[in-house]
């Protein structure tokens, strides 16, 4: 259960506050004064703002439990104030968002300071010290794991959501084309034909397997790291498996140590976010060269495609070759995590603090490029004759020419050479398959029959291909139909998650 509903913010959402230097003295939960260029140095308030909900959230569940497990420390009524209060920070920094202004380093101290102003305010000579409680039993080192891993799992959730977005737009511009023959390549060499509906669907399998790579992030993230307090655990008798069920955490970690300093999941989120983006950078790659001139198999639509500023020709698609460039910031964000990791001594380090603009951007790119290919993808035209004609050009059907002779007995070796040999000749005079006779083609192997050339045919080529995962277009079609039932089944397991 998440305890705070009303937020209009997504966990991905994202806007810097202006430079701390515009905004005057902050202040520390610590009460030091830093050294002004230090402060702006190490604060965090100007992006981790953003983690008001999921921090309000721990603190909500953090009061609740102390409530029920230190009475004597926090009395229920006083439970009930701070929690009030808490949400009242919360619809405040709610209302302005980004144009915040903190009073604190980081959202952590930004929250405890504010809360212990309303509380005051409300409750005077009395509130500050109530909100002064609120931090027993824990340290900003859970407290920030804690924020961390809510903020991953929500993450997960909005991107897997874009993910059937785009799959569902996939798989419905890939049933209408189940049949359609398109050129397939290997090397970028006409290799053999294939339809644009078994093109299409593969990059929704690519998807599928990207969406179990986010639920396993999400079951890493998903357990709950409040009560390590610093680094050594606490000496309260607190009950962490009450604010794990309020926050919905399925579990609650077992070493204090492990619990503060490790930001596995963190790396596996935006692992499992590059290798997301490097699918979507190949479908921006297909897409692109399909639309050139050279190509020309597709034709993009005017709601994403743009113009050139010059040329009255161009149509550009300018969010595919975004999503190419971007993803090289993306696989940026993977290594920054791993490097600002792999030589920190146990434990927490302020290093950490650096994993949050890796992080929001990551899923911020990576939404960005989800949305933008998907309406790509919906409103993408083949053109058909175009694709039917480089589908069978190059003597994409030579290998079917071989398989004939195969199911005549041949070995495939023998036949692969005797069509290679037809095939050097047919380069040499020009002549398409479809020119030959089946004399012609006797001239070559006794056992090819009147019914050869047929198998040199798109359709037949493409029909023949009727095994599972296979480019046929009665497989084609139940291959997308099993899809879309799946990514139903996905979204529907996923609506429950947050
Ligand atoms: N802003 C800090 C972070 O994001 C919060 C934790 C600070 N802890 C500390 N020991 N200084 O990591």
């Amino acid at each position: 259960m998440t305890p705070i509903t009303d937020a209009h913010l997504t966990a991905i959402d994202v806007a810097e506050l202006p430079d701390l230097a515009e905004l005057g003295e902050l202040g520390t939960v610590t009460g030091v004064t830093l050294d002004r260029a230090v402060f702006d140095y190490t604060a965090s308030i100007r992006f981790d703002w953003r983690l008001y909900r999921q921090d309000i959230s721990g603190s909500i569940a953090h009061v609740r439990m102390l409530a029920v497990a230190v009475q004597d420390i926090m009395p229920p009524d006083d439970a009930v104030a701070i929690e009030a209060g808490l949400r009242e920070v919360f619809s405040e920094i709610d209302r302005v968002r980004h144009r915040l202004v903190p009073i604190g380093e980081d959202i952590h101290s930004h929250v405890e300071l504010r809360l212990r102003q309303v509380l005051e305010a409300r409750f005077p000579g009395r509130g500050e010290d109530m909100g002064r409680r609120l931090h027993t039993a824990r340290s900003r080192n859970d407290q920030v794991a804690t924020d961390v891993r809510l903020w991953v799992r929500e993450a997960c959730v909005e991107l897997v959501r874009a993910v059937c977005d785009l799959q569902d737009a996939l798989i419905e511009r890939a049933a209408l084309h189940a049949d359609a023959p398109f050129p397939g390549y290997t090397h970028i060499q006409n290799a053999q034909p294939v339809t644009w509906g078994h093109h299409l669907h593969a990059y929704v399998e690519m998807l599928r397997r990207d969406v179990v790579r986010f639920d396993a992030v999400w079951h890493a993230a998903n357990i709950l790291p409040l009560g390590s307090a610093a680094l050594a655990g606490t000496s309260f008798p607190i009950r962490r498996d009450l604010v794990a069920d309020t926050l919905g955490f399925s579990g609650i970690s077992a070493n204090s140590m492990d619990a503060v300093s490790d930001r596995d999941f963190a790396i596996e989120f935006a692992s499992a976010s590059s290798i997301l983006i490097a699918h979507l950078s190949r479908f921006a790659e297909d897409i692109t060269l399909w639309a050139t001139s050279e190509f020309g198999l597709v034709r993009l639509s005017s709601r994403w495609a743009e113009g050139s500023s010059i040329m009255p020709q161009k149509r550009n698609p300018d969010a595919a070759e975004l999503t190419r460039g971007k993803a090289g910031r993306v696989f940026g964000h993977l290594q920054h995590l791993l490097v600002m990791q792999k030589g920190l001594p146990m434990t927490y380090g302020r290093d950490l603090q650096d994993d949050k603009e890796a992080l929001f951007d990551t899923a911020r790119t990576v939404r960005g490029a989800l949305r933008a290919l998907t309406v790509a993808t919906s409103s993408l035209e083949i053109n058909r004759d175009r694709a039917a004609s480089r589908a069978s050009a190059g003597y994409s059907t030579a290998t079917d020419l071989a398989d004939y002779l195969v199911r005549c007995g041949v070995p495939f070796r023998t036949a692969y050479e005797v069509v290679k040999r037809l095939v050097m000749d047919r380069l040499a005079d020009g002549r398409a398959f479809a020119d030959m006779t089946s004399r012609e083609l006797r001239e070559y192997h006794p056992a090819f029959g009147d019914d050869a050339l047929l198998a040199t045919t798109v359709a037949a080529s493409v029909a023949s291909r009727d095994i599972p995962g296979g480019t046929a277009p009665n497989r084609v079609s139940l291959a997308v139909e099993h899809s879309r039932k799946h990514v139903g089944e996905v979204r529907l397991a996923w609506a429950s998650r947050a």
